[in-house]
């Protein structure tokens, strides 16, 4: 198995260009699907989701092509509502081929993408928002059919601002007959993002970024050139690590605007950053302070995803903090790892209680999700001796190869790949 080999205590420095958003590219590249031709999508980050995500497409008929940052979707031979289990297996977010598969064939097959590490990840949302757009659901076993000859726009109540669900269910809603209305959608960057890819190819979305979304249904669809937004859960994981190190850091080709209650919760702890269009500077010379609570909830909340990385900063923070994690039930598994680089974190139900130390020791820790494994990446940058991260393959869901990113501001960190005899 790949392992990170990380030396700690060394200040993060330099400048770093951040790479697109996997959470905007994922529903972006799925609907894709929705209009036939060539669909040209720039900034798209280099990653094992969307190396899954392009495996389906390719399953459902499509061609898809990369050159550098650049895919290209060719679903004009898409042929396919049928998305094999072993793919939807690999990937939660295969079940957002739903509304797009719905919008152009009037069918889908897919199969309960079951819970992760983080969570039962539930998706009734999802099917009660496409029943409520007339689509019939039939479930079997494992598997979910799902069809409608016609979609008919009407209002839709989500009793949870669901990320996927307001993006499944505005994809469907595109195409449907009527004006469709989704109360208490979610707010998320990513979801902005979809909206402005749906109406480059001749969607009617309004109000994507509130808790209000309109989409009024349109006939036809054409294939689009876009450019997707960066990833800010890759900003602010680099905003904690250089905050962590004590380092002194610029963000480039990033969205302040989508940070502000990272970049709140940072300056709480002491943190010095500055704003200026794409570009964040970030030093931290002195220990950081405790931030008394942070409680994550969908945006423009203090993002769940940024909760683990966070907490390292925390463990080595002046004071006592809390953080709640109100979005996903199993979200501390990385408390047991670094309570064994020397953390001092006591977690009651949703809460972890993080009572700062002047250190952490290097140790060898194991990734559980995606985030759990960035944080313990950040841990062994801020620790003394060597750290070694095992299960990388969760990293690399969601960061394009992160020990090139942190050697480029200064951190000595590798890539350890067994060899066979190993
Ligand atoms: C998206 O997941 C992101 N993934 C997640 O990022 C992120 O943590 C999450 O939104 C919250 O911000 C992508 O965009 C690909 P939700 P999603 O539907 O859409 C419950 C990462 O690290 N729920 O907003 O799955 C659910 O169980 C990943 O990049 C239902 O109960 O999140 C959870 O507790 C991890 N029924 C909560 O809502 C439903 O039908 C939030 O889920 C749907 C969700």
């Amino acid at each position: 198995m790949e392992k990170l080999v990380i030396e700690g205590g060394r200040p993060l420095s330099g400048a770093i260009k951040i790479h697109g958003a996997k959470n905007a590219a994922l529903p972006i590249l799925a609907a894709c699907i929705m209009a036939s031709g060539t669909h040209t999508l720039h900034n798209v980050p280099n990653l094992l989701d969307i190396e899954v995500m392009l495996q389906i497409l390719r399953a459902l008929g499509c061609k898809a092509d990369r050159q550098g940052e650049t895919v290209n979707v060719h679903s004009s031979k898409a042929n396919s509502s049928y998305i094999p289990e072993e793919l939807m297996g690999q990937m939660r977010s295969s079940i957002f081929l739903m509304g797009p598969l719905l919008a152009r064939f009037g069918s889908v097959t897919v199969y309960q993408p079951g819970g992760c590490a983080i969570g039962e990840r539930k998706i009734d949302l999802h099917l009660r928002g496409l029943e409520a757009l007339g689509a019939k659901i039939e479930e079997k076993g494992n598997m979910i059919v799902c069809t409608a000859d016609v979609l008919t726009g009407t209002e839709i109540v989500l009793d949870f601002p669901s990320v996927g669900a307001t993006e499944n269910i505005m994809m469907a809603a595109v195409k449907a007959e009527g004006v469709t209305t989704i109360f208490n959608a979610a707010r998320e960057p990513e979801i902005q993002d979809l909206q402005n890819f749906l109406n480059t190819m001749g969607a009617d979305i309004i109000g994507a970024g509130t808790d209000t979304i309109t989409i009024r249904g349109v006939k036809t669809l054409a294939p689009s050139e876009y450019n997707i937004i960066p990833d800010r859960i890759v900003a602010g994981t680099i905003l904690v690590a250089a905050a962590a190190t004590r380092g002194t850091i610029t963000l480039e080709r990033v969205n302040p605007s989508h940070l502000t209650s990272v970049i709140h919760v940072l300056r709480r702890a002491g943190v010095q950053i500055l704003v200026n269009d794409d570009i964040i500077h970030v030093s931290c010379p002195t220990r950081p302070k405790a931030v008394e609570r942070i409680v994550t909830s969908p945006h423009p909340s203090f993002p769940t995803d940024l909760q683990s990385q966070i907490m390292v900063l925390l463990s080595l923070a002046d004071g006592l903090s809390i953080i709640k994690e109100t979005i996903f039930e199993g979200r501390f598994k990385h408390v047991d790892e670094l309570s064994r680089m020397g953390a001092d974190i006591r977690v009651d139900l949703n809460s972890a209680f993080i009572r700062g130390v002047p250190r952490l020791y290097g140790a060898t820790v194991e990734a559980t999700d995606l985030r759990a494994g960035a944080a313990l990446v950040i841990a062994g940058l801020a620790a003394h001796g060597t750290t070694i991260v095992e299960q990388v393959h969760h990293i690399d869901r969601g960061y394009d190869r992160i020990e090139h990113m942190l050697s480029r501001l200064g951190a000595v960190i590798y890539r350890h790949t067994p060899v066979p005899s190993e």
